[in-house]
């Protein structure tokens, strides 16, 4: 049975971390040795396995870099592989070339809807093989790089959090209301997903907000809340360092401006509020109300809605996302209770 083939049964994992990491998949042992040869003396590191279920358990221990596979194989095909691999958020992001055989148009077409990255047609070129593999790689390397980066500012989310134990679990809770209010209006996936990592993000720049401040329980002085209030540039400077970030940094900047102009940092009023920015604010209030603070109980449902009501009443909160804020929870939609 075919297994490591680079001279130890523990190579893989003894690599060198910048080395990297090929898994090629086929029953065909020829076949396996032809693509480990190859890819062994351009310097990658090969591993093997001779179905997809072998595939599959490699991944789990020791996730590879890219992924080669024939498609016809026994047990689970390279079809089914490529979209166990796709599904799942740990393995979604390694590349996978399907080695599709000259009549395979249909195997070709079930590849694309499995998410495959590539094709390479066999007998393959070695020359095709290697520069495909060479550009996944570095396709691979850089988004490894962007999922650390992004990895690092949500950790910073989490800090923010676990400051402050009042706080527990409220970037979730707005991560889930505001998506689920965006959803209610009409957004598409794009903006409900900036709503997602919004909610986990919005606060994010309160790492730099000073623990007496933060964490005071009581009203801020004018001082104290001026330097609160820079939270929203802080964010919006933090996420700027990721084009990823992108279409969150609107949310994170102006979550606290109200309609009527007098909210902070920027006093924007009316339709120059992003609306992924008002959604943000409007669940903020309502998850800031409903739980408990150090200096007050928790409002229930009913007094929070009054509350947020009145804010649109006052000209700082859209009422129309007021009301399906309401709706939603009446629907059962909202994840917390009365
Ligand atoms: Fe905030």
């Amino acid at each position: 049975m075919p297994g490591d083939t680079t001279g130890g049964s523990h190579a893989l994992l003894a690599g060198p971390a910048d080395v990297a990491r090929v898994l090629a998949v086929d029953d065909g042992p020829a076949n396996l040795a032809l693509l480990q040869q190859l890819l062994t003396r351009d310097g990658y590191l090969v591993s093997t396995a001779a179905d997809g279920i072998e595939a599959l358990e490699r991944i789990a221990v020791n996730p590879p870099d890219i992924v080669l596979t024939d498609v016809v194989m026994p047990r689970c095909d390279g079809i089914r592989l490529c979209r166990e691999i796709k599904s799942s958020p740990l393995t979604r992001l390694i590349p996978v070339v399907l080695i599709t055989s000259l009549r395979g148009r249909e195997e070709r077409l079930l590849g694309i809807e499995a998410g495959a990255d590539d094709f390479l047609l066999k007998p393959f070129d070695p020359h095709e093989l290697r520069a495909r593999v060479r550009s996944l790689v570095r396709l691979k390397r850089h988004t490894d790089d962007l999922d650390c980066a992004e990895a690092v500012i949500l950790s910073l989310a989490r800090t923010v959090e676990a400051r402050d134990a009042y706080t527990e679990g409220h970037c979730q809770r707005l991560s889930i209301m505001a998506s689920a209010l965006g959803r209610r209006i009409g957004l598409g996936d794009a903006d409900v997903e900036a709503l997602e990592r919004g909610g986990i993000l919005h606060d994010v720049g309160k790492i730099a907000v000073p623990d007496r401040i933060l964490l005071k329980a009581g009203p801020l002085t004018r001082d104290e809340f001026e330097a609160m209030k820079e939270h929203t540039l802080i964010g919006d400077r933090l996420c700027s360092e990721l084009r990823l970030l992108r279409s969150v940094r609107p949310i994170v900047r102006h979550h606290h401006e109200r309609l009527d102009g007098s909210g902070y940092p920027d006093g924007l009023s009316g339709g120059a509020i992003p609306l992924l920015a008002q959604i943000m604010g409007v669940v903020d209030i309502f998850d800031a109300l409903t739980t408990a603070r150090p200096y007050k109980q928790p409002h229930g449902v009913p007094r929070a809605f009054e509350e947020l009501i009145a804010e649109a009443r006052r000209g700082w909160r859209d009422a129309a996302l007021v009301d399906a804020l309401i709706a939603l929870h009446a629907e059962g939609a909202l994840s917390i209770g009365d």
